[in-house]
């Protein structure tokens, strides 16, 4: 049996728990071995959460210091108080799954440094249920990633789809996707283009290898963007979408996060509401293009129990940010604004 202790039991903590349990027939059978969720560490102990039937604290040192607990599954968002939980957990030889994109974006190389072959996953971390870094890291691995770009923030998405549409103002359908569970709980995450940025700088480690932090790149929102703005582009057949943008060129790698005008018939141009899509080149395989829910409760946990799933299974790591060393020298990143 492998023993889960998950931290925060927000949207997607409770849908973890959910899942491992309305699905544990399909997930032992793949894992060989039954998932439990032993415990949750929440930070405000008042909310009632007897329906998840599982030990609660306000301390995450009770999963931290558990023996039976193999695997820690961080939700608890942040930066620097994540850092030092998984730190710990690591140090402690707990494997980590984790969703929190903001801490792999700043610091995702110390992190794989300390896991060594400890399992450290994050599939949940970039577009919800979408398996893109299973993709990137595993599937596309043969090749030279030519360029990523797509859609990779589903509050952003719903917001701008909702405002093309219907005509929605930026504030009520901001409010829309807070109680959808959609947005961050700061929402400028979201709507400045730093989720998005924290999600591409994941992928650019895969692929790439960059080791970048958000000030390195150019990164704008969608906050500036009126209703009269999305009228104008589509009355010239254009609809306006918040891309994560990566491209190579020879040895350098520009990286920008940005509102774009599509044209109305692309691909990426149909794509509404919370979906995320995401186009990677390689230079073998050419495009490949991938498309799901971006985020909301259920698609997020899907990615952290496969991933959980995976652990169980083979016990062993992969390279966390798929090289075993980094192509430091090789690929650097484009200034931005160059
Ligand atoms: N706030 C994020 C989004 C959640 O809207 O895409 C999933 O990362």
């Amino acid at each position: 049996m492998i023993k889960v202790g998950i931290i925060g039991l927000g949207t997607v903590g409770s849908s973890v728990v959910n899942i491992l349990r309305e699905n544990a027939d399909v997930i032992s059978a793949r894992a060989g071995v039954e998932i439990v969720v032993k415990s949750g560490v929440v930070k405000n102990l008042n909310k009632d959460r007897t329906h998840l039937g599982i030990k609660i604290s306000d301390n995450v040192d009770d999963i931290l210091d558990d023996e039976e607990i193999d695997v820690v599954v961080e939700l608890m968002g942040g930066v620097e108080e994540p850092f030092e939980v998984v730190k710990k957990a690591l140090k402690n030889g707990k494997a980590v799954v984790t969703a929190n994109k903001a801490l792999l974006a700043y610091h995702r190389y110390e992190l794989a440094d300390i896991a060594k072959d400890i399992a450290f996953e994050y599939e949940a971390s970039v577009a919800g249920g979408i398996p893109i870094i299973n993709a990137l890291r595993d599937g596309l691995s043969a090749n030279h990633i030519e360029s990523i770009m797509g859609i990779m923030n589903g509050t952003c998405n719903y917001m701008l789809t909702k405002m093309t549409n219907d005509g929605v103002a930026y504030d009520t359908i901001l409010k829309e996707a807070q109680a959808l569970g959609y947005a961050e709980a700061d929402p400028t995450f979201d709507v400045g283009g730093f989720d998005t940025a924290h999600k591409l700088l994941i992928l650019a480690s895969i692929a790439y290898g960059i080791d970048a932090k958000p000030e390195d790149i150019l990164i704008e929102g969608i906050e500036n963007i009126s209703r009269d703005d999305i009228a104008f582009a589509k009355e010239f057949g254009y609809v306006i979408k918040l891309l994560g943008i990566a491209k190579k060129d020879k040895n350098e790698v520009e990286l920008r996060v940005h509102a774009s005008l599509i044209k109305k018939d692309a691909m990426i141009a149909k794509i509404d509401g919370v979906m995320n899509a995401i186009s990677v080149v390689g230079d073998k395989v050419g495009e490949t293009l991938y498309y799901g829910a971006g985020a909301g409760g259920n698609a997020t946990a899907s990615a952290v129990v496969a991933n959980i799933i995976d652990i169980a299974r083979s016990g062993k790591s992969k390279p966390m940010l798929g090289f075993d060393k980094p192509m430091e020298g090789k690929l650097t990143l484009k200034a931005a604004g160059d």
